[in-house]
């Protein structure tokens, strides 16, 4: 899609000038086209197509199997549904994590076939050398810190971070890492507010939280989970808006009905001849 004059391009220094200026940065994830292009118009900034599919459209109960192939297939969708909004695509478990070579190639992917304009990785202090080179590539980058869902075997759980001091240094030493580095932004997720907002006060990128508290620059949710599509169950820091999976119920319900009573078709709903 191209850009018209009516509409301003939310790019990745977008996110630093909103931070500079002071104003809350939006962010949702996005699976699919159309989904894409309602959040759009819903004037949300920045789209992320996140490997939590692998949860809430596929059913599985981590994202350590989204793999390459599905993340490009669905960050393809919602780069065609897409003219304002920023598009970052989530690198998904071991696509980057091997070697910088590895992260390199399946980077370029993302925003060479799917048509991505960023792309999110999760880890701290030790992924900065990663970051710098698809940097100098020119590929933005978004951070990840905190409870990073891809090391959920290490974590044990969706444990709160930041509790400790050693945790708390660690999550600091990060993100001043990843600052520099250059991500122009990082999400930061299930981290305690204080630390959040202690961060998001000591680096120049745009801190994104999710679970972590109010005074990060911006936020982001899962679309699946504020619209409750995804009604498996709901974390704390989630707010639900609307009951989707309650509506489709209740139409497939009634559909079943119309059809069993014969209500359905109607002759306004048939071709007569
Ligand atoms: O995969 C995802 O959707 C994410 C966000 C929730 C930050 O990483």
């Amino acid at each position: 899609m191209s850009v018209t004059s009516k509409t301003k391009k939310f790019t990745a220094r977008s996110f630093l000038k909103k931070k500079q200026k002071g104003e809350k940065i939006v962010v949702l994830t996005a699976y699919d086209y159309y989904t894409a292009r309602i959040l759009e118009e819903a004037g949300v900034d920045s789209l992320l197509v996140g490997d939590s599919l692998n949860m809430v459209l596929y059913g599985k109960d981590n994202t350590l199997s989204a793999g390459m192939e599905r993340m490009l297939f669905h960050t393809r969708a919602v780069s065609d549904a897409t003219e304002k909004s920023l598009v970052i695509a989530d690198m998904p478990f071991m696509s980057y994590q091997p070697s910088i070579a590895t992260a390199v190639t399946n980077a370029g992917k993302f925003l060479k076939d799917a048509g991505a304009e960023a792309v999110k990785l999760e880890g701290g202090i030790e992924m900065a050398p990663t970051v710098t080179r698809l940097i100098e590539l020119g590929i933005p980058v978004m951070g990840h810190i905190g409870l990073t869902p891809q090391a959920i075997n290490r974590f044990g759980g969706h444990k709160v971070q930041g509790r400790t001091e050693k945790q708390r240094n660690y999550l600091i030493e990060s993100a001043q890492a990843l600052d520099e580095a250059g991500c122009f932004s990082c999400v930061l997720e299930l981290i305690t507010a204080p630390v959040a907002s202690e961060i998001s006060q000591k680096v120049k990128m745009a801190t994104i939280g999710i679970g972590s508290g109010a005074g990060c620059d911006g936020q982001v949710l899962v679309v699946n989970d504020i619209t409750g599509m995804y009604d498996k169950f709901k974390p704390r820091f989630v707010r639900r808006y609307a009951d989707i999976a309650g509506q489709i119920k209740k139409a497939a319900e009634q559909f079943s009905a119309d059809v069993r009573s014969g209500d359905y078709p109607s002759d306004e709903e048939s071709f007569l001849e």
